[in-house]
């Protein structure tokens, strides 16, 4: 896939950034791990694309990428062995919700791992994918936003489940401010995980965490579904969940569901 334009957006502020901005693609997130080897020299690297063909979401499932309605976007980084790998996907939840924040004035929550929640609808998904090379570790972090989707612009499945910022707001946010922004989060919260600061990424999770402690939840995960009660996200970012027998488990990856 060629690009179409670079440095389309207008970003300011960071000298160092490799912009990207195609019209088109299957997904940003494959892209840049189709493409990582000659982007190297041109780290960090934000691919944008008007649309995706086949956006992906976590656990293999597709991401609705109708044209210039969502913000579909990854960022690839990389960074070294000795970072806590597993809080990175909580990191990019964290720098979404803060930018929703910084435009909208709704309660944004933060559903384990990464869900965008406002008002029991989901806006935002982040899919993070890592390709390790050696002691070296490239992120691809993929975030797809709700942007400027009215309800019938959902497909039928997902008209219940889904919320863009225009519902929301009454219109879609600038674009250049609103990437700007994402961007500025990103690398600040970056900045934070890699100076190992894990506590204050915690803190953050935690504050703005979609579960209450005792809530009946369920995880879906490669082998099988687990039931019980929401306990804790623990300091390694995983999340604890308590069995009607007592017995408590975590779990790094999965996908949560409300009730039994
Ligand atoms: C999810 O909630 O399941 C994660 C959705 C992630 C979607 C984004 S859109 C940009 C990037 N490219 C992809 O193919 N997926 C991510």
């Amino acid at each position: 896939m060629k690009a179409k334009t670079e440095d389309k957006l207008v970003l300011t502020g960071f000298p160092g950034l490799t912009i990207i901005h195609l019209d088109i693609c299957n997904s940003t997130n494959d892209y840049l791990k189709r493409h990582f080897r000659k982007l190297k020299d041109r780290f960090p690297v934000l691919l944008i694309s008007d649309e995706q063909k086949k956006g992906r979401g976590r656990g293999n499932r597709h991401w609705f990428s109708s044209r210039l309605k969502g913000l579909y976007a990854s960022l690839a980084v990389d960074i070294t062995r000795k970072v806590n790998l597993n809080l990175l996907p909580l990191s990019c939840g964290i720098v979404v919700l803060e930018t929703l924040k910084a435009i909208n004035q709704e309660s944004f929550s933060l559903k384990w791992p990464n869900d965008i929640i406002v008002q029991n609808k989901k806006i935002a998904g982040i899919l993070v994918e890592n390709i390790i090379q050696g002691e070296e570790i490239i992120c691809i972090c993929g975030f797809g936003i709700n942007l400027s989707h009215e309800e019938d612009d959902f497909p039928e499945e997902l008209k219940e489940k889904s919320i863009s910022i225009k519902m929301l707001s009454g219109k879609p946010p600038n674009i250049d401010i609103f990437v700007s922004l994402l961007v500025k989060n990103f690398f600040k919260w970056f900045d934070i995980l890699k100076n190992g600061k894990d506590p204050s990424i915690l803190e953050m999770v935690r504050k703005a965490n979609y579960f209450s402690k005792g809530d009946k939840i369920s995880l879906q995960g490669k082998n099988g579904r687990t039931s019980g009660s929401f306990i804790d996200i623990l300091s390694d970012g995983s999340i604890a969940i308590e069995r009607d027998n007592g017995e408590i488990l975590t779990f790094y990856t999965g996908e949560i569901y409300t009730g039994d």
